[in-house]
């Protein structure tokens, strides 16, 4: 990897307001409502959304445009995330009979301009593929997003999902232009400190993102058994933090690791939006870091 991947690196900010459950709610939030929870998120320093062309069933970028359109300016102040490659059976894909992948440079270029369409933006900040296709050669993935970044569709491009070697073949291609490598992590999923992703991205100077940061709610959830010793451990440390949220301890928590990955929250609630925008600010001590991990795991350090 080259060192271009270096100025990428900080234009991923700390903590990002990821969008996948946003139409989940038994009440769809209006153009406005949603409007505002993005207005909230700028005002707490969260300038920017994740999104992808899959989410809420193909319904979310659609919603993202109606909040835009809602409130014009927020198009010019929020920086925007999103991912192809997905396809499900669904009215917007028709030809999919079965889930599949296809990271084809003819679907990631067509896909982008819906994308672009739906939110009424002229730009993506930073476009993903969502997730490998074992069907897709490195050349034909590249060759689309080449053309997308020549073309001004999209300031910068990364991955999804992608394993070190996936990354690294990508990566050597585009001599070194992949911006991130968006994964699962959080007390309860740390596969990336171990399967070399956060090795690779500390090497390229690549900053990771970490998905599901709470595992999907699971870490709060009174049937998760790890969830609960992890939250009685937090519980723990609040007061030591100034009473700190659980949640944002654990988004302190990720951000902590050297390959400084950064914070995709999923919440539908705007206190909570506000809890986790007080997460980089707090810094854990390098054996409540520890104690934490060894909730999770349920077993100290090796
Ligand atoms: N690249 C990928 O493949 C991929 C995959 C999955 C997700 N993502 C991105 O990552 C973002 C975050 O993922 P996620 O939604 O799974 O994040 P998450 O923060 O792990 O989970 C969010 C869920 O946890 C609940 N929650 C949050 N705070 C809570 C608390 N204090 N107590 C109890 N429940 C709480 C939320 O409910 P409330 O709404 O009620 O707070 C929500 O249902 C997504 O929006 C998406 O942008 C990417």
């Amino acid at each position: 990897m080259s060192d271009n991947s270096n100025q990428l690196r900080y234009e991923i900010p700390d903590i990002v307001y990821g969008t996948w459950r946003i139409l989940d709610e038994s009440e769809k939030p209006s153009d406005a409502a949603l409007a505002e929870r993005f207005r909230v998120c700028l005002e707490h320093g969260i300038g920017t959304i994740d999104t992808a062309e899959i989410y809420g069933l193909y319904q979310v970028e659609a919603a993202i445009g109606g909040a835009l359109k809602a409130d014009p300016e927020l198009k010019e102040q929020l920086r925007i995330i999103t991912k192809a490659g997905i396809d499900v059976p669904s009215a917007e894909k028709s030809g999919a009979l079965l889930p599949h992948y296809n990271a084809t440079s003819e679907n990631l270029v067509a896909c982008v301009e819906k994308s672009l369409s739906l939110m009424n933006i002229d730009v993506i900040d930073l476009f993903l593929v969502h997730r490998p296709d074992w069907l897709t050669s490195p050349e034909d993935t590249t060759a689309g997003l080449d053309r997308l970044l020549e073309q001004g569709k999209v300031k910068a491009v990364g991955v999804s999902n992608y394993t070190i070697h996936q990354f690294e073949t990508l990566d050597q291609l585009m001599d070194g232009r992949l911006a991130t490598n968006q994964v699962e992590f959080s007390p309860l999923e740390m596969a990336p400190l171990y399967d070399g992703v956060f090795d690779q991205c500390l090497r390229g100077r690549v900053r990771p993102m970490a998905w599901s940061p709470l595992a999907g709610g699971r870490l709060f959830s009174e049937k998760n058994e790890a969830g609960m010793r992890v939250c009685v451990k937090l519980m723990e440390l609040s007061p030591k933090y100034g009473d700190a949220p659980l949640d944002a301890l654990v988004y302190a928590w990720i951000l902590s690791v050297p390959a400084n990955p950064s914070v995709i929250l999923g919440t539908n609630k705007i206190s909570r939006i506000r809890d986790g925008s007080k997460a980089s600010v707090i810094k854990l001590d390098r054996q409540d870091w520890y104690a934490v991990w060894e909730a999770a795991q349920g077993k100290s350090v090796p």
